[in-house]
């Protein structure tokens, strides 16, 4: 079985990768920093065959990268089980990517968006495969603008945060009703408040509040359980485009139940990632 997974050199990321590398024969450590993955698996190495890990160089904020890292995997293996789409985070205000969007955006949805796309004709030829999205409690707070088609508008970080996870949870339950009957389920999940390097990129008041919030956060090894639950329990067991928290299906806002809104979301983003579709 093989797993392919986003962010895997950092907090949650990392610990699922711990987690679960005796379960699979190959792990695609999807990453944008090669030093980083090489030093982690060094880490992994002491427990595991080197030869289990392969570095996938990718930078969600570059879709040129995405599609690269997608045509890597794709090159490499006949069949994946499961895809984690876990990087991600809140990042300072405004900046826009190479490519011209909202990174926020971008990194969070967009950039897994097209990775997803493309890794689809592998996930379609493994049994009881699964594409897992991690979202956050932070989607309650979003208030989606579809509209400005190009995510250009001058986002604030913490609403274009909350915006971002709830596409994340709209994109599950789009790829759910598109690829359920294809045997491929999706799942999007809550970590929990976790202390990662979560909001790392910032200074000031913000990087001051996070390290108060810090003693009341679970560590990134518990943040990991959610995850590693859908990653490992039969999709029989579970509901197709569901989201989970503590490793159990919880209950998402109303708007990310929204039909309307996943079709809005899902045109629109194959439409941005056309060119490398
Ligand atoms: N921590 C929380 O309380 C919390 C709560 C709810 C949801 N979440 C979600 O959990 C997920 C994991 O976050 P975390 O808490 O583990 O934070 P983290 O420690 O900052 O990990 C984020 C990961 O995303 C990667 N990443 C960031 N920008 C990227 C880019 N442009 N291209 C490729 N990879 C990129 C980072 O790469 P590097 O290793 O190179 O930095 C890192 O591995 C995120 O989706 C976050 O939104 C976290």
């Amino acid at each position: 079985m093989k797993l392919a997974i986003t962010g895997a050199t950092s907090g949650i990321g990392a610990e699922t990768v711990k987690a679960l590398a005796s379960k699979f024969e190959t792990v695609f450590l999807i990453v944008r920093n090669e030093k980083k993955a090489d030093s982690f698996i060094n880490e992994l190495a002491k427990e595991h065959s080197r030869t289990k890990f392969v570095i996938v160089p990718c930078d969600l904020s570059d879709l040129s990268s995405v599609a690269k890292a997608a045509n890597k995997i794709l090159t490499e293996t006949d069949s994946l089980y499961a895809l984690v789409n876990n990087a991600g985070g809140i990042f300072p205000d405004g900046k826009l990517t190479g490519d011209g969007f909202e990174q926020t955006f971008q990194i969070n949805h967009l950039g897994h968006f097209l990775l997803t796309l493309k890794l689809m004709p592998l996930l379609e030829k493994t049994e009881d495969a699964r594409i897992i999205n991690v979202s956050s409690e932070a989607h309650r707070a979003a208030n989606p603008k579809l509209d400005d088609s190009k995510h250009v508008g001058n986002y604030k970080s913490f609403p274009a945060y909350a915006n971002a996870k709830l596409y994340n949870i709209l994109f599950t339950k789009s790829l759910a009703e598109k690829y359920g009957s294809k045997r491929i389920a999706s799942y999007c999940l809550h970590p929990g408040v976790v202390k990662t390097n979560f909001g790392g990129d910032f200074s000031g008041f913000f990087k001051a509040l996070i390290k108060l919030a810090q003693p009341f956060m679970i560590t990134a090894e518990k943040g990991a359980k959610t995850t590693i639950y859908l990653a490992t329990t039969p999709n029989d067991s579970l509901e197709n485009g569901g989201y989970f928290a503590k490793s159990r299906r919880a209950k998402p806002s109303s708007t990310a139940n929204s039909k309307s809104l996943r079709e809005k979301l899902w045109v629109l983003s194959q439409d941005l990632t056309k060119e490398y579709l």
